[in-house]
């Protein structure tokens, strides 16, 4: 069955509404402990670019992930707020002028357009220090060598060899026409690392056995790149106002997708194989894996 049923979107929502209060109150403008001041337009630009109504994806497979193998889900909520702060980020600094120049994301003016675009810069880098305060704060209740852990596999795949050198590969892919390995591997770099480590985060918060990690690792490979065949699929195929963002930019900035070089047909049979995939290494679950499931067919099969 490839539409989500209803109490997959109820779960999908309710991680969205507590990860949104917990970023507003991230977010406030009072200083915290050992911050000298918080600038209010930068505080201002900032909640632009994380409070603006994401499906909150990542967050949620951090905190099913966690629930499957029983780890601490006030943990897990405040890691996939941490990793939604480095995908918000990522989402900021892919807009501007430089990167992809884009005018709209989440349906709003982008971050550069609202403010200015030295503000963006910063709101990003801001967004993405953020994030590892998130895990190392003392409210997040795991110890320190868990923190240190997930730091770690999050500054990995946030990084170079992750999703900020992924973007490097996409950008010279608009003038260097990438084969499709090479398509394959700048996309598990851009998007897939942070999904990747959306779905090990759960395990390493859990503290999981070298079984449930790797399954949950493989887990988030596959549904990785499924996520971003699906993005350029939408670019594609959907309108704007649905996305909330501006579409048909890849055939524009003459960047070779997956769809663009092998077609529609062959993207949707490619997208539910690797759904059959990523289904095959949660079999051992059996239904307490339903929720991860359920959110590999909507990334898969997903209208916006
Ligand atoms: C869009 O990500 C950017 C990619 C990595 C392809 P999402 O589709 O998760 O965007 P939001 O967070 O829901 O807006
Ligand atoms: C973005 O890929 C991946 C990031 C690391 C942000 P895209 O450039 O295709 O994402 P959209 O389509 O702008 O959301
Ligand atoms: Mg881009
Ligand atoms: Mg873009
Ligand atoms: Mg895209």
């Amino acid at each position: 069955m490839n539409t989500p049923t209803a109490a997959f979107e109820t779960r999908l929502e309710l991680c969205a509404t507590q990860v949104e209060a917990l970023l507003a109150r991230l977010l406030g403008d009072t200083p915290q402990a050992d911050e000298i001041a918080r600038p209010t337009r930068l505080m201002a630009a900032m909640r632009h670019g994380a409070l603006n109504g994401g499906k909150r994806l990542r967050p949620f497979l951090v905190v099913e992930s966690a629930a499957l193998l029983s780890g601490n889900a006030g943990a897990a909520l405040r890691v996939g707020t941490a990793l939604e702060c480095v995908h918000c980020y990522s989402l900021v600094h892919d807009d501007l002028p430089a990167m992809d120049d884009d005018d709209t994301r989440r349906g709003q003016p982008t971050v550069h357009i609202q403010y200015d675009e030295a503000t963006a810069i910063l709101a990003g880098d801001s967004l993405l220090t953020l994030a590892f305060d998130i895990i190392a704060a003392p409210e997040t209740p795991l110890d320190d060598c868990r923190k240190v852990e997930l730091m770690l596999a999050l500054s990995r795949a946030a990084g170079i060899g992750g999703m900020a050198g992924g973007q490097m590969f996409d950008l010279q892919a608009e003038t260097e026409n990438p084969d499709e390995a090479g398509i394959i591997r700048l996309q598990a770099m851009k998007t897939g690392a942070l999904i990747r480590f959306a779905c090990e985060a759960g395990a390493i918060l859990a503290g999981a056995n070298d079984d449930g990690r790797s399954r949950l690792r493989r887990f988030g490979e596959k549904i990785g790149l499924a996520f971003q065949l699906s993005d350029d699929l939408l670019d594609l195929t959907a309108d704007a106002a649905t996305l909330g963002k501006a579409t048909g930019k890849d055939v524009a900035r003459g960047k070779g997708t997956l769809p663009s070089l092998h077609g529609i047909a062959w993207t949707e049979a490619r997208l539910a194989a690797l759904v059959s995939e990523a289904e095959a290494l949660l079999e051992p679950y059996g239904p307490r894996a339903e929720a991860l499931l359920q959110a590999a067919r909507f990334i898969a099969y997903r209208r916006h």
